[in-house]
């Protein structure tokens, strides 16, 4: 099977963790992309979603699917999302779209975090995937100085030859280099250097449960 396919294939498997009468939380990239088609079928027995980001909700609406505002809800059963990698905890490294702030907000007003991943997101430890940050642009350079200190080399991220725009108005590092053997700590550190909106360690956030596309079919792991 094609990575497409098992993209295609987890986001058909998250429909069993959308329950009917629920507003759900919806993550953003290609795997999750194939998630918003498939929850398509299903749209009449939801109220709708809460979107991470400006091209989730843009295919939402276009698929017909209601789209609310994270602060008119409460509480969500489940927050479905993909990500760039995966440990045997359940930790993950997520924005290679950019969205990783808006998701980890969804994810923390979510009971249950369903992860949709392709195999070749599971790793023994997070790190090889450049990590991507989202910084307050004015602070990028003292943070590149920052991340060079814990052994990391960190770029500005760039759309077009300009730095790229998140939907929240800022800019995107991407650290090489890092190896964060305790994924929590090094979340809970990073998080609290000036500059920084978000990391994208989702330790803290961490996968309640993975959909793992396989080429023998959909391998569900829980933590
Ligand atoms: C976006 C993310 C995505 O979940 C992550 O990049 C995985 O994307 P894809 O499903 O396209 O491989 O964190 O910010």
């Amino acid at each position: 099977m094609t990575q497409d396919e098992l993209k295609a294939l987890v986001g058909q498997a998250a429909l069993q963790y959308v329950t009917p009468g629920d507003i759900v939380g919806v993550g953003t990239g290609s795997t999750v992309n194939k998630f918003i088609d498939a929850l398509a079928t299903m749209k009449d027995q939801i109220p709708g979603a809460v979107s991470s980001s400006v091209a989730s909700t843009a295919r939402l609406k276009a698929l017909g699917i209601p789209v609310f505002e994270a602060n008119e809800v409460a509480e969500l059963s489940v927050y479905i999302d993909g990500a760039d990698e995966i440990d045997a905890q359940g930790h993950m490294i997520k924005g290679g779209g950019a969205a990783l702030t808006r998701e980890k907000i969804v994810a923390a007003q979510s009971r249950r975090f369903v992860c949709i991943a392709d195999e070749s997101k599971m790793v023994k430890a997070l790190g090889a995937f450049p990590l991507p940050v989202e910084v307050i642009p004015m602070a990028s350079a003292r943070l590149i100085r920052q991340f060079s200190a814990l052994g990391g080399k960190a770029h500005l991220r760039l759309k077009d030859g300009a730095p790229l725009v998140t939907d929240n108005g800022q800019h995107i590092l991407d650290v090489t280099g890092l190896q964060i053997t305790d994924p929590l700590a090094f979340e809970s550190e990073v998080n609290q250097w000036p500059g920084v909106v978000t990391v994208g360690v989702f330790a803290h956030q961490k996968a309640s449960v993975c959909l793992l596309g396989t080429s023998s079919g959909v391998k569900t792991l829980t933590f």
